[in-house]
């Protein structure tokens, strides 16, 4: 996830670039710069954030160009991947957001016929693509060059020899066209244009847009006109930050889709995982702390069922005090950030142990890649909420591509299996859509069950993980007791804590445990206890069973954590919200920690 913003106007560009910019710096700060047509190209860039790029700005004259800040995912954030990047002759700069997954063989072809790169960037073999076209009409030599191009994209782009024009062009990266008198802007997202105009057009996919001081042209990617009116924006510029939601964890969690469909782009059809090989292993061990110690839980079952290789996972900071046993097991370090303390010291401890280590984190270059032998890169987008919602989804759908890779080397899975498995997984973004889609039936049921003071969560194999994890969503953020156990458990213990005061959150999807589940659910409820179950569609037994379902879509079992943790995780906001509590930033918490 990156920001752009594109000016074509009268005024100066840089001072309106520069705060559109700074209001897009959610999407990412690994790097910052901006492109501007004066007196020529003149192109700034650097890495780290906004402020560090205007500390350093000269007095950009001209009045068309555009601006980017960055949140890497091909080449660290470094200043030579920094956007813009220009190609050979100096006159064409492009900024992008997305992924070029193309762009090594794009690369190679260019290279070959004589273009220089610079950086490691999937962008940059799109602005030496459009040189390549280029016969003095840009929007031409972009069009041509798109249909060259396989991944996801927003992109804007200036040529020096076309001053007044910026081009922008869509697929799955957001566009808008914001329009004004005698000025017209592109930005990734509405904040970046709120102070200058509340009329916006929305570019869709595979359409492009060139926009000068006089006007916008919308068109396809066949060149044939698009006509489409603006709409007029009422948020406040804090609203728009949040894309129109209440909180940022609110938005992240409506992101889930997004983030899965981000985490498989170019991966599924050749299980081709950052070069990653499963070559050798016979034994997983998964490590990592909260959120993320419940992917690696749930990854536990999901080697087991896919890829039939003993698996088992351990808390980051309890790992390096276990004996290092003879056998040396593939290490997985799951952080979101890459910055957990004990994360880190659990990746130095298994390299010590003499264990390969493989790291799966949603940050480019954070210090976790860096202890370990290879990354894995979620590409959830930034996370701001302090609660770990969108990268959680997008860990299990990591974990369940490694799955498939070592159950595909280790001929685990036959050919139709392996494909039957892929389509399931492409359909994941769909089944989170289906949960999202009940946001308002699981408020309400927020505010039947969210007023009481302890709770209890239960599920079994792969959905207790699950359950955990919603256990500390709703711990974490509305600050309601809640305790998770394997349902097999409570009558070992904890059935004594069970009153008509206490619900109980029962993941009971149809999976091999289904029976068992109700059977657990039986002695809860003889306890009086309410339940609240989170149930497969169609299954139209459960509901005689409990006080309430939200229903997940009829999936295989062992994808359903997925749109059972995103009906969990709005659940937990729901409940978060009517109690008033601060969403984003729960208290005595921070997103990322740092220390031991
Ligand atoms: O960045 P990490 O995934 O390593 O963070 C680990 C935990 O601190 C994190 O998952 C935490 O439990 C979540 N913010 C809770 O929502």
């Amino acid at each position: 996830m990156c920001g752009i913003v594109g000016y074509a106007g009268r005024r100066d560009a840089l001072p309106i670039l520069l705060d559109g910019l700074k209001r897009l710096e959610y999407r990412g700060y690994d790097s910052a710069g901006v492109a501007i047509i004066g007196s020529g190209l003149q192109v700034v860039k650097d890495k780290g954030f906004i402020a560090n790029l205007e500390a350093q700005l000269p007095p950009l004259k001209g009045s068309t160009g555009f601006a980017h800040t960055r949140w890497a995912t091909h080449g660290a954030p470094s200043k030579v991947n920094a956007h813009p990047h220009v190609d050979c002759t100096g006159k064409i700069a492009l900024a992008h957001n997305g992924i070029i997954e193309n762009h090594a063989s794009l690369r190679e072809k260019l290279e070959a016929r004589g273009h220089t790169f610079t950086s490691q960037t999937d962008t940059e073999s799109l602005v030496h693509l459009i040189e390549s076209y280029y016969d003095g009409d840009l929007e031409a030599a972009i069009r041509k060059a798109l249909h060259d191009v396989r991944g996801s994209y927003a992109i804007l782009a200036v040529h020096a020899d076309e001053p007044g024009k910026v081009i922008g062009a869509r697929n799955e990266s957001p566009l808008v066209v914001g329009i004004g008198p005698d000025e017209n802007f592109l930005a990734s997202d509405v904040p970046a244009l709120l102070r200058y105009t509340d009329r916006v057009v929305y570019v869709m996919d595979k359409e492009m847009v060139v926009i000068t001081p006089k006007g916008v042209t919308l068109k396809d990617l066949e060149g044939n006109a698009v006509r489409r009116e603006p709409q007029r924006i009422t948020w406040s510029l804090e609203d728009a930050e949040k894309g129109g939601f209440e909180h940022f964890m609110l938005k992240e969690i409506h992101e889930a889709p997004q983030a899965i469909h981000q985490t498989l782009l170019g991966r599924l059809a050749n299980l081709d995982l950052d070069g990653f090989s499963s070559e050798g292993i016979t034994s997983v061990k998964l490590v990592a702390c909260g959120t993320s110690y419940h992917a690696a839980l749930v990854g536990k079952y999901v080697f087991e069922e896919i890829a039939r290789i003993p698996a088992s996972a351990e808390l980051a900071s309890e790992y390096r005090y276990s004996q290092a046993p003879s056998e040396r097991p593939l290490v997985i370090l799951i952080s979101q950030s890459g910055e957990t303390a004990d994360t880190l010291g659990a990746a130095r401890e298994a390299r010590r142990r003499g264990c390969k280590a493989l790291g799966i984190t949603n940050i480019l270059g954070s210090s976790l890649t860096r202890e370990v032998d290879k990354t894995i890169y979620t590409r959830a987008g930034i996370e701001i909420g302090v609660a770990a919602t969108k990268t959680f989804i997008a860990q299990l759908v990591a974990l369940y591509l490694v799955a498939l890779k070592m159950g595909q080397d280790r001929g685990t899975l036959g050919y139709d299996e392996l494909d039957r498995l892929k389509d399931q997984l492409r359909s994941l973004p769909r089944a989170a859509q289906y949960v999202l889609n009940k946001a308002q039936e699981i408020e309400a049921l927020a505010a039947k069950y969210g007023t009481a003071r302890d709770m209890f969560y239960i599920g079994r194999h792969v959905n207790y993980p699950v359950a955990m994890e919603g256990a500390l969503k709703i711990k974490e953020i509305s600050y309601i007791h809640a305790e998770a156990y394997a349902a097999g458990e409570l009558k070992h213990g904890p059935l004594a804590l069970l009153t008509s005061s206490t619900p109980v959150v029962a993941v009971a999807v149809q999976d091999p445990t289904y029976e068992k589940m109700r059977s657990n659910i039986g002695e809860v409820s003889a306890r009086g206890s309410p339940v609240l179950a989170i149930g497969t569609e169609g299954d139209k037994e459960l509901p005689k069973f409990v006080d309430d379902v939200i229903e997940i879509p009829s999936i295989p079992w062992i994808f359903s954590p997925v749109p059972v943790s995103v009906a969990l995780q709005l659940f937990a906001y729901a409940a978060a919200r009517l109690r008033d509590c601060p969403i984003d930033k729960p208290r005595n918490l921070a997103k990322s920690v740092t220390v031991e």
